[in-house]
């Protein structure tokens, strides 16, 4: 075959400069791409990648060394009646009238909080102010573990999201991901012990008392899904909310319509995962050979399922390197379920368990921060950019408004 181009590399400085750019040619012109240095086939297009996190034969057996390492097993890496077991001890906190109730109220004193911290200087950063602390926050108040602690959690966090992203094989990445391992263990078991003696009406007290089956959580396994929650709703929505403002910002006029009907955000919220999505690539280890775009990926090899690529296949979308909110072809009723028609939250059995979680803190949020900062704009000559590769958002958001009187 003759192409116009090379096969990008991901993992080039190119790529991170603009992968947007790279995600085009990969699906018109290299849909199935094996990479030698990441060991792993590449997948682009959407009826591809869709189809990878639907079909159980695509296993996710790449967890057991992708984080198994820092977090110790969860759910991610589970399959079958151990996975719905174990998914069935956790998901009720996460939805319903567990999350409008008890949680709601959580989310919502979280982000008055830190927005009270800069509500009348007329100026913040975004990011570093909001979108990183917020939904760390949450799951640290949700959880019942001490806020203060904050600058560990994000330093956990991120070097656990570092190793699962770690597409180089950095050595240094590595073990620091296996430091934190050790230091959430010594941080977190002591906590879970005591918990256990003196239950209260948090979250962690509810996951040493939740059973489904005649099974229970070990106080291994709360350990290691407070880590995964950690990073798996921590870097994600972070991410989220300042690529939302960023989306917004860019386009003004979609910026006042939300602005005047804040029954938009979610509309904002599921074309900004579908745009800009956190989570930019997600892998799969396939039990047999499968036929995709472009080729046999034989058994047992890696895919890597670019989320961002698919995301814009104009195959699935119209003008898909547009951000719209009022596009057609994204169903916002949808977005947050299963039933999610773009692939931010991955589809099937591994559906993101916290996605009501994140679009409760998005409405919220966004809400609260459009309250207090009435005539937002971007700090006079800044341009933002995007940063990551594996999760990717923008690095900085320096606004400025008009307090809120
Ligand atoms: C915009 C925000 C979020 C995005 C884009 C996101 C993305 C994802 C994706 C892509 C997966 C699938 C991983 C796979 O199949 O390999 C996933 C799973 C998961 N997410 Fe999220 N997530 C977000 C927010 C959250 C929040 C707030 C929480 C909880 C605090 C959370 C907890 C989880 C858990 C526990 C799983 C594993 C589910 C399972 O294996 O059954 N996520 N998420």
């Amino acid at each position: 075959m003759t192409t116009a181009h090379q096969a990008p590399d991901i993992l080039s400085s190119t790529f991170a400069a603009d992968p947007y750019a790279a995600y085009r040619i990969m699906r018109d012109e290299f849909p199935l791409i094996w990479h030698e240095p990441m060991q792993s086939y590449l997948i682009s297009r959407y009826e591809d990648v869709e189809r990878a996190f639907r079909e159980p034969v695509f296993t996710s057996d790449n967890y057991d060394w992708q984080l198994e390492p820092v977090h110790g097993r969860t759910i991610l890496q589970m399959s079958g009646r151990e996975h719905s077991v174990r998914r069935a001890l956790v998901a009720p906190a996460f939805r319903g009238r567990t999350l409008d109730e008890q949680f709601l109220p959580v989310i919502e004193r979280n982000a008055r909080e830190l927005i009270d911290g800069f509500r009348a200087s007329g100026s913040a950063d975004l990011v570093a102010d909001f979108a990183t602390r917020f939904p760390v926050n949450v799951i640290a108040d949700m959880l019942g573990l001490d806020k203060s602690d904050f600058e560990k959690f994000h330093g956990w966090y991120t070097s656990i999201i570092a190793f699962l992203g770690n597409l180089s094989q950095d050595a240094e990445v590595a073990e620091a991901g296996l430091r934190t391992r050790e230091e959430f263990a010594a941080y977190m078991l002591p906590i879970i012990r005591e918990r256990r003696e003196n239950p209260g009406g948090d979250l962690l007290s509810t996951l040493c008392r939740a059973e489904v089956e005649g099974t229970r959580m070990s106080d291994e396994d709360i350990k290691a899904f407070c880590s995964l929650l950690l990073a798996a709703g921590g870097e994600t929505t972070d991410k989220a909310i300042a690529s939302i403002f960023k989306n917004l910002l860019a386009h003004p006029e979609q910026l006042s319509a939300v602005r005047a009907d804040r029954g938009l955000i979610p509309r904002a919220f599921a074309e900004t995962l579908r745009y800009s999505p956190p989570v930019h690539m997600i892998m799969r280890q396939p039990s047999e050979d499968v036929t995709l775009s472009g080729g046999v990926v034989p058994a047992g090899s890696t895919i890597t399922c670019l989320i961002g690529a698919a995301n814009r296949d104009g195959q699935r979308y119209a003008d898909p390197e547009t951000f719209d909110i009022f596009r057609e072809d994204l169903a916002t009723t949808t977005a947050f379920s299963a039933a999610a028609d773009h692939l931010a939250f991955a589809l099937g059995r591994h559906f993101c368990v916290g996605a009501l979680l994140a679009k409760a803190e998005v409405e919220a949020g966004v809400g609260q921060l459009l309250d207090a900062m009435p005539d937002l704009r971007l700090q006079e000559g800044f341009t933002p950019a995007e940063q990551g590769v594996f999760t990717r958002g923008p690095d900085a958001l320096p606004v400025e408004f008009t307090p809120a009187v």
